[in-house]
């Protein structure tokens, strides 16, 4: 065993230590394990959540007693279906997905989930004008907003995150680290650059207090932001 915990070797021992604590953790689940495999087979790119990254979306949803929540960036539902899962009766789900194909497969998966029908909407287009259109239809505001879609809109999610949101509206963005990108300052890739912008905006943006978590595991280094609305 000690050889796996060589400096060397520490993404495929963080793999190790993500299977071992989903073991642990983490019932068998028929319809997630498919959602997966669906995705391939549909060619998307496995950008999903990891298991224990979407347990936390969803612990984290009942932990704030969710009842309306935003998905930005839907892939093939996968953290969606994790996130759903946690809602009351009554409850909503609305993710934003660019890709018709990516919602497509995302439908599947949801009904393959037993996701009942009208839970889950998912709005199909560029993610800035579907939340142009919720802030100008006056959505009833989001208890739980999840930012996972492409990286150098970010800041643009977040202003809009922040006009559908409530004091105590819990916000998330994913692949805030990025291997540890994010310190670049001269890096060319412009999803590095979107992250960056997002953390400059909150570091200026009195309404939402935030912290962050670096995390390692099966999908590699990256890390989560996690703030509260004011
Ligand atoms: N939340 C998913 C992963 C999302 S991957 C999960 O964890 O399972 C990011 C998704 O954002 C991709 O499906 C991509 O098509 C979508 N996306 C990229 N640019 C977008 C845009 N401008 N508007 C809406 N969705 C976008
Ligand atoms: C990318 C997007 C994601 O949502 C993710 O989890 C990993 C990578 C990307 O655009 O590179
Ligand atoms: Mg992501």
């Amino acid at each position: 065993m000690t050889e796996n915990l060589n400096p060397q070797e520490r993404p495929h021992t963080w793999a190790k230590v993500d299977r071992y604590l989903e073991q642990r953790l983490i019932p068998e689940d028929a319809a997630l394990t498919q959602a997966l495999e669906t995705n391939e087979a549909a060619g998307l790119p496995a950008y999903d959540v990891s298991p224990l990254q979407g347990k936390l979306l969803q612990l984290l949803v009942r932990m704030n007693g969710a009842r309306r929540v935003l998905e930005i960036g839907t892939l093939g539902g996968y953290s969606t279906i994790w996130m759903a899962r946690a809602l009351p009766e009554g409850g909503r789900l609305v993710t934003l997905e660019l890709e018709p194909l990516h919602a497509e497969v995302a439908r599947g998966n949801l009904r393959g989930a037993g996701i009942e029908d009208g839970l889950v909407e998912i709005r199909v287009g560029e993610a800035r004008e579907q939340l142009e259109a919720l802030i100008a239809e006056s959505a009833e505001p989001f208890d739980f907003i999840f930012i996972d879609a492409d990286k150098p809109n970010n800041p643009a999610y977040l202003q809009a995150a922040l006009k559908l949101s409530n004091p105590g509206t819990v916000i998330v963005g994913d692949n805030i680290v990025r291997g540890g990108e994010v310190i670049d300052e001269t890096s060319e890739d412009e999803r590095v650059q979107g992250v960056r912008r997002f953390f400059d905006l909150l570091e200026n943006e009195p309404r939402i207090e935030a912290t962050a978590l670096q995390t390692v595991g099966g999908k590699g280094y990256d890390g989560f932001v996690i703030g509260i609305v004011r």
